[in-house]
């Protein structure tokens, strides 16, 4: 074995053992921190339902977790009782940062996602449900079938008259117009405003709901889009955008921050002639 090679075999073992020596301790002091803080017991009563054990209806189980060997979101002490307590609890989940929209349930008495909603540490046990007045599938996990197929209705893309999308000519936005979309194309289609909505429970058939109308809206404002009469037309019945009695709950829930109520409040305004869709400022590059 050549000088270098030997070398290169000394160095490879002993950064190894340093490795393997740096894991070991690190996990001691972990073990040691564990042992140190004591208990933290917090109740999570949920919502259980199996389509399998269809005899069975609907009940509540309570699961104690230790919060100071929890992170400090509901997901994570989710994702703690499947992992160590029972690996039959279901639900969704994948960014865990607020983005994907898969952790949206009913989080003591609140819809929400999971993910960003902090532990409630005040010792009272919390409550939680997946989103109201939606078919379960299992668990915390609701039927979004309806939710999607109402999105896919209002045709979530841009539509030009002369197909000129096709033919890979991009339309360049003014500042001003882009900034009409701002507060809209953020939603992540969580459905936890259309799932707040009284009107969305009891008529969630033919009422679009919130979340599917704010980005109706956001196409129908696009000002590259010129389908605007087409996607409005659509909406003229008395069920799918006049259901909205502007009750609000949909605004107060968006754990984004947005603002569905008025998205819909200015579909309503286009819808009964008192605003007018702005003419657009583009400029085309072939
Ligand atoms: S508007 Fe907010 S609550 Fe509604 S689907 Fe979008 S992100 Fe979720
Ligand atoms: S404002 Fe409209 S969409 Fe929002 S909760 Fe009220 S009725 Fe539902
Ligand atoms: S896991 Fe993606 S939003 Fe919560």
């Amino acid at each position: 074995m050549s000088r270098e090679a030997q070398l290169f075999k000394l160095c490879r073992g002993s950064f190894g053992q340093v490795r393997s020596i740096h894991r070991a301790s690190t996990s001691q002091a972990a073990a040691v921190q564990a042992k140190e803080k004591p208990v933290k017991n917090k109740v999570f009563s949920i919502y259980r339902w199996n389509p399998d054990k269809s005899d069975q209806k609907p009940y509540m189980q309570e699961y104690n977790v230790d919060l100071n060997a929890c992170g400090p979101m509901v997901l994570d002490a989710l994702i703690k009782i499947k992992n160590e307590i029972d690996p039959t609890l279901t639900f969704r989940r994948s960014c865990r940062e607020g983005i994907c929209g898969s952790c949206a349930m009913n989080i003591g008495g609140v819809n929400t996602l999971a993910c960003i909603s902090k532990i409630d540490t005040s010792g009272k046990s919390t409550k939680i449900y997946p989103l109201p007045h939606m078919y379960v599938v299992k668990d915390l996990v609701p039927d979004m079938n309806n939710f999607y197929n109402q999105y896919k209705s209002i045709e979530p893309w841009l539509q030009r008259k002369d197909d000129t999308v096709k033919k890979n000519t991009e339309y360049l936005q003014s500042v001003e117009d882009r900034q009409k979309l701002d507060g809209l194309y953020e939603c992540i289609l969580c459905a936890c405003c259309s799932t707040s909505c009284p009107s969305y429970w009891w008529n969630g058939d033919k009422y679009l709901g919130p979340a599917v109308l704010m980005q109706a809206y956001r196409w129908i404002i696009d000002s590259r889009d010129e389908a605007t009469t087409k996607r409005l037309d659509k909406m003229r019945d008395p069920f799918s955008a006049f259901r909205c009695h502007t009750i609000m709950n949909c605004t107060r829930t968006c754990p984004k921050g947005l603002n569905p109520g008025r998205a819909i409040a200015e579909i309503k305004k286009l819808l009964g002639g008192v605003a007018k869709k702005e003419e657009p400022h583009l400029k085309a590059v072939a």
